[in-house]
């Protein structure tokens, strides 16, 4: 272990700033390289995964420079005033604070979207929700398709979806204010805030009565409570409980859904797709068979998990639009 490290008591400082080595202070003339690698070290002293890109990231958002083009500058030094920067976002990320919290953004979709801790940070797993989501409606022949995004959070998927399919109309429901605020504002940074509607409330109470949908989509609150106290700490701690919370089982808000989306789906051949967590996918094959819906399908997220559940209109509602 390198001596900064060794002379370093856990829960101090990160190094660079704080001690001394041979009567000389490690901020003078501290390069670019000397804080990825002591901040790399430092992060990974305090279990922080992928420690050196996020060492990288947040160095180079205090210099205002693409990642990547820190590899041109490592010889570079820091001012006093970028170093007091980096030291403090360092800091934090060693107390477990989200790199998405502490950059204000993430990258969704190719989409950038503004965090804050109000809001669930969206993750690269839903993202093949969205693609599902997209893929059906362009397939759809008939005119503008009705969107229901159920739990929005960020608005990362209604967003998404709005973007990528100019004809499709948007509902986004948080039971949030704070989230929906944020979604308000990153629907407007991508143009498309005149064409979601931002309904608050809990679950289908938000909405009028007579709206339908063609295609629900929702990723849900699925950790069983009694899971949360596990989680990274980036999540258990930074992420909103309401987000995360899926009760007992992590099942309830698909019980929910199951049992009360079927007015709500306006077409034979309209679709609910939900996300979902590891290991959940027979019992709610099980939850929506209950409630007589056709499970179309299962699909995987981009590490060949299954995380995705499209359901179809009950068998009964369908039989009774044919006859
Ligand atoms: C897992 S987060 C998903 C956020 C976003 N769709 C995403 O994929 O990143 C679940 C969202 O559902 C919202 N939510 C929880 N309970 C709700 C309810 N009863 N009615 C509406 N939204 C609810 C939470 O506030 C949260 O934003």
């Amino acid at each position: 272990m390198a001596d900064w490290v060794r002379s370093c008591p856990r829960g101090a400082e990160p190094p660079f700033y704080a001690l001394h080595a041979g009567g000389r202070s490690y901020r003078d003339g501290v390069t670019v390289l000397e804080v990825i690698q002591r901040s790399t070290e430092f992060l990974t002293q305090k279990g922080v995964e992928s420690a050196r890109l996020q060492a990288e990231w947040l160095l180079a958002r205090v210099l205002g420079m693409p990642r990547l083009q820190l590899y041109l500058n490592f010889a570079r030094g820091l001012t006093d005033a970028e170093v007091d920067q980096v030291r403090q976002l360092v800091k934090r990320r060693g107390q477990r604070e989200p790199l998405q919290h502490l950059l204000g953004t993430t990258s969704f979709c190719g989409l950038e979207l503004k965090v804050n801790p109000c809001v669930l940070v969206p993750r690269p797993e839903t993202e093949a929700l969205a693609e599902h989501a997209w893929q059906f409606l362009a397939k759809r022949q008939a005119g503008a398709s009705a969107v229901l995004d159920f739990g929005t959070g960020s608005g990362c998927l209604a967003i998404t979806l709005a973007v990528r399919c100019p004809h499709a109309r948007l509902h986004a429901l948080d039971v949030s204010a704070e989230a929906l605020a944020i979604a308000r504002e990153n629907a407007a940074a991508h143009g498309v805030a005149e064409r979601i509607a931002f309904c608050l409330g809990d679950g289908f109470a938000a909405l009028a009565p007579e709206q339908t949908f063609d295609l629900i989509i929702a990723n849900p609150p699925y950790v069983p409570t009694a899971e949360i106290a596990a989680l990274m700490p980036e999540v258990r701690d930074h992420d909103p409980r309401v987000a995360l919370d899926g009760g007992p089982d992590g099942l309830e808000f698909y019980r929910r859904l199951a049992a009360t989306a079927r007015d709500r789906l306006r077409a034979e051949d309209g679709r609910m797709m939900l996300e979902f967590g590891d290991g959940q996918a027979e019992r709610l094959r099980d939850v929506f068979g209950l409630h007589k819906w056709v499970v179309e399908r299962v699909e995987a997220d981009y590490t060949d998990r299954p995380r995705i559940l499209v359901v179809g209109p009950p068998h009964e509602r369908r039989a009774a639009e044919a006859g």
